[in-house]
């Protein structure tokens, strides 16, 4: 694993997907800032504190099935690393880890293609270890920081080679057999299931409420829907 590090950069995620083909499978781009720091949904990561992590991962498995599956194999190492800290992190499907029902860590993929076929993927990961109050209050949603949920300053080195470690632990394992494979630890940080929430796919897009069943073999989420009919979720933003 080769680690770059950036002082500034626009976004860690671009320049992954600028410079893939140059730079090798497991390679690791951290900055202590981002200009324009991407979300999901076209939304803004704001990253301006450098005492938070901005890393993307660029990965190249041989096997590309299950590649839709890193973002929450991701979570689940995020989420992994978070215990040590004596916090108790819950991932709300797909993929945002949350601790207290507020979102301390955002995780964006995006696929890169050749000729329609995946060469493989940029794995973006935002997590808040260090920021003050007024910068959470500030966030549109709910959100929290690891300094805030144990009172003490986060070491941002330390955070991060945990979990560089963490996630390549098990990665090559995560890419030969996919979701089936670490479902029962994912399941295990899960807090969405059994209850009414509502999927909408963008910020501008009507929310639909369902019962939340289970989680499938693919990482997919199974619902029920206001006529007792089964359907399995793909892809959206899970609201409470
Ligand atoms: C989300 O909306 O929840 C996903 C946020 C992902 C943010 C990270 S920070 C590092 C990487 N670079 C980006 O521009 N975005 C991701």
């Amino acid at each position: 694993m080769k680690l770059l590090k950036f002082d500034i950069i626009d976004s860690t995620n671009t320049y992954g997907k600028t410079n893939f083909d140059t730079l090798e499978d497991k390679t690791a781009i951290a900055a202590d800032r981002q200009t324009h720091g991407k979300g999901r949904f076209n939304r803004v990561w704001v990253s301006e504190n450098s005492e938070n992590i901005y890393l993307s991962l660029i990965l190249k498995p041989k096997n590309t099935q299950h590649i839709a599956n890193f973002t929450q194999y991701m979570s689940v190492a995020a989420a992994k690393v978070l215990e040590e800290y004596d916090v108790v992190p819950r991932i709300k499907w797909p993929n945002d880890v949350l601790i207290n029902h507020k979102k301390i860590c955002g995780i964006l993929s995006e696929g890169v293609l050749k000729n329609n076929k995946f060469e493989g993927l940029v794995l973006g990961i935002g997590i808040n270890l260090n920021c003050d109050e007024q910068t959470i209050k500030n966030i549109d949603k709910p959100a929290t920081s690891l300094n805030i949920e144990t009172g003490e300053k986060i070491n941002k080195e330390e955070f991060l080679k945990k979990l560089l470690k963490t996630f390549f632990e098990n990665y090559e394992k995560a890419a030969e057999c996919g979701f089936e494979c670490f479902r029962q630890e994912y399941l295990g940080y899960a807090d969405f299931l059994g209850k009414q929430i509502y999927i909408q796919n963008n910020d501008n897009d009507e929310k639909k409420q369902y019962f939340a069943r289970d989680i499938d073999n693919q990482g997919n989420l199974v619902v029920v829907d206001e006529q007792n009919n089964e359907k399995v979720i793909l892809s959206g933003d899970l609201i409470y």
